[in-house]
């Protein structure tokens, strides 16, 4: 892949850094994008020397709705031109929907459903053109659950963007454009850190039950060069999510309600 280049978005942190050193390390030049620029300079200049490979980074905050479209003028006025897009910015706010600022709710919609929309709508074009492209979508778990109890929107927004990947998968077929959401479970990041979490999860799951971000993001590398639509990283997760599909509604509300009680989110 050497030559090609990707654009991993919240690639200052756990996913979204384990994401770039696999796509460095298979020559992939680089575009970084997260809000925390020195996290972002010191990731680049890693991957640099351990790769030789370009990386370009861009500050931005995906919650403005302007993010994406100055994301990718900022390119095109590079130079640069986008083989691949991680779509793996995400937060998420486990207070309950009513104890949610709503300006709170309006940022989860737009770092990880909007934003992902529009930057796969501005760069697919080039990637069908060319005849060559790579969109891996990073999901959860959570998106193949009937409810995410405590964390409303959490769940639904995950499931938006498996559709949406399966959607643009069918529509992408033979085009040398692969797409892929990729549905982790629990992985070890600073994302329970950041939803002030950790404890509650950390003593009501145990590690066996944890991945690790090079593992998980492995999992979705590969998925995507396999052109797989949607792939679920770990034994437990998959049997989980069938779980989640097979059961009937009623069942499968009260397992997640079990869960959203022991993380007292509900
Ligand atoms: N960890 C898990 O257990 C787990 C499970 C399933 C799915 N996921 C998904 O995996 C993805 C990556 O999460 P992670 O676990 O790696 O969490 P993380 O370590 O907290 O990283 C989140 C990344 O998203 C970026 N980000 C957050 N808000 C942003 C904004 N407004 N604008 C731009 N970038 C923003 C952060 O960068 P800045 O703070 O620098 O902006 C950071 O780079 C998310 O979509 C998450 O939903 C995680």
């Amino acid at each position: 892949m050497r030559g090609r280049t990707v654009l991993v978005t919240g690639a200052s942190a756990g996913l979204g850094a384990a994401f770039a050193r696999i796509y460095a390390s298979a020559g992939w030049n680089l575009i970084l994008t997260a809000r925390r620029e020195a996290a972002l300079a010191v990731l680049a200049a890693e991957l640099t020397d351990a790769h030789g490979v370009t990386v370009t980074v861009l500050v931005e905050d995906l919650a403005d709705p302007q993010a994406p479209s100055r994301l990718v003028e900022a390119i095109a006025a590079r130079g640069l031109t986008v083989d691949g897009l991680v779509n793996n910015a995400g937060f998420s706010r486990t207070t309950g929907f009513l104890q949610t600022d709503p300006a709170q709710h309006a940022a989860m919609l737009q770092v990880m459903l909007s934003a992902p929309v529009a930057l796969s709508r501005l760069l697919l074009p080039g990637m069908v053109e060319r005849g060559f492209g790579r969109i891996l979508n990073v999901a959860s778990l959570a998106g193949q659950m009937p409810a995410t109890g405590g964390d409303t929107l959490y769940g639904p927004i995950k499931s938006f963007l498996i559709k949406a990947s399966q959607g643009l998968w069918l529509e992408t077929r033979g085009t040398g454009v692969h797409v892929t959401a990729l549905c982790p479970g629990y992985t070890l990041t600073e994302f329970h850190d950041v939803n002030g979490s950790r404890d509650q999860v950390s003593s009501a799951y145990p590690a066996w039950m944890w991945q690790t971000a090079d593992h998980v993001a492995r999992v979705g590398y590969d998925a995507c060069e396999a052109d797989r639509p949607r792939v679920t990283p770990g034994a437990m997760n998959t049997v989980l999510a069938t779980l989640g599909k097979l059961l009937p509604d009623s069942v499968a509300l009260n397992i997640v309600a079990g869960h959203a009680r022991r993380l007292k989110r509900i």
